[in-house]
Order: structure tokens, then sequence, then C-alpha cells
């Protein structure tokens, strides 16, 4: 069966680039980005690999680490770190999960067979402190990610957390945002002093 947002992150030990890990011990009390692509040495992995490592510093002002997973060896995944750094002009430092016998991938539902019965397709899971799944995304082989989403969603889901509220579509830091259905009029001039907007009973902005 495959995970579903608020399960648990399904643990393991795992070689990677930057040694063996366990991986709940290795989240430890941050953030994870952990995302699969189907193969070492392809183009469109090649740039997701890259962009990954451009944005460390925007991971790490989140608390999130990145940690990647194809179905190949730590040695073809080192080669291949090469490549990434010459092509994408950055210096790649977060782990990826060699997993040539499937094991995690498996455990992740990232095989898809009709996709490949071998290489995994393009999963997103970001994962909190508490080891809890909060968000996935599967793309196809053939389509890279959209790191500002990516981004985007981690501040969603960490602003959430802090204010107990949620976002509208295509909100980014600074919109307003919404306060939920469950909250009533009186709790919410409690936990918004500076007031908040009624478009509707059900649909109430504020800024934070
Ligand atoms: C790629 O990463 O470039 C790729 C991998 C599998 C199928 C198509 C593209």
């Amino acid at each position: 069966m495959s995970l579903r947002i608020g399960d648990t992150a399904p643990n393991f030990d795992a070689d990677t680039t930057t040694g063996p890990i366990n991986f709940h011990d290795w989240i430890g009390d941050d953030w994870a980005f952990f995302f699969s692509h189907p193969a070492d040495f392809t183009p469109v992995c090649t740039t997701e690999m890259g962009r990954t490592s451009q944005l460390a510093d925007q991971f790490a002002s989140r608390g999130v680490k990145p940690i990647g997973l194809s179905t190949d060896t730590v040695e073809e995944h080192v080669k291949w770190i090469d490549d990434v750094n010459d092509t994408q002009n950055t210096n790649l430092v977060f782990p990826i999960v060699a997993d040539a016998t499937l094991t995690v991938a498996k455990a992740y539902d990232m095989i898809h067979p009709s996709e490949s019965e071998t290489a995994a397709v393009r999963s997103v899971f970001i994962i909190d402190p508490n080891k809890k799944i909060r968000l996935t995304m599967t793309y196809p082989m053939s389509v890279g990610r959209n790191f500002d989403e990516i981004l985007r969603v981690i501040d969603a889901l960490q602003t959430g957390d802090k204010y107990k509220i949620a976002t509208p579509a295509d909100w980014t830091p600074g919109d307003d945002v919404i306060i939920p259905p469950s909250v009533s009029d009186a709790d919410a001039k409690t936990a918004f002093p500076q007031g908040f907007e009624t478009l509707r009973p059900y649909l109430r902005t504020v800024k934070i």
C-alpha cells in the first residue's frame, strides 16, 4: 500500500554517498526532503541533483536536509556526482541513498512497474522532525520537478504549524493566510489580535 500523509516515514538503514545511515537518526530534529530519481547518468536527474545542491542554503535556512535515492550503487553515485558538479556548476554534498536492491524504493512505493520494474519514479516526501510524512508528490520520469514549489510547500507547512493556519492557492510567504473553519471567531480574535477579514463565515483571512 502506498504511503499517505500523516504516516510515519518508514525507517531504514542504507549506504549513501556520505556513508551508512539510519534514516530516522539522520533526520534527527530536522525536516527531510527525500526524493527519488530513475537513474544515475541521466539528463533530467542530473539537472535535479544540481538544482538541489544549488539550493543548499535555502534548504538549510528552513531546517530541511535533502537526501536523494536511486537504484544504483554508491560507486556509481560518486562518479555521477562529478558530472553533476561539472555540468551544473555546483558542489553536491547531500547524501544519495544507494538502493541497488530496491529495498527502500519498494518500502516507499517508488517503483511503478508500468514505468519500470527497476528504476524509481520521481517521488518526493517531505518529512517532519516527528518523522511524519507531510507531503507526497510523484512526477513521471520525463518531467523534472519544480524546486520553487518544493520550497514553497515547505514554507507553507512550517508557517501552518507555527500559526495554526492554512494557506490559499498560490500562497507565498508574506501573503495573507486562512483561518481554518475549525477555529471559532472568538478564538480567532484571541489568536489574531491584529484582526482578520471575514469574506464568508468559512473564509477568513489574516495577515501574519
Ligand atoms: C532522466 O533523468 O533524464 C530520465 C530518466 C528516465 C527516463 C527519462 C529521462
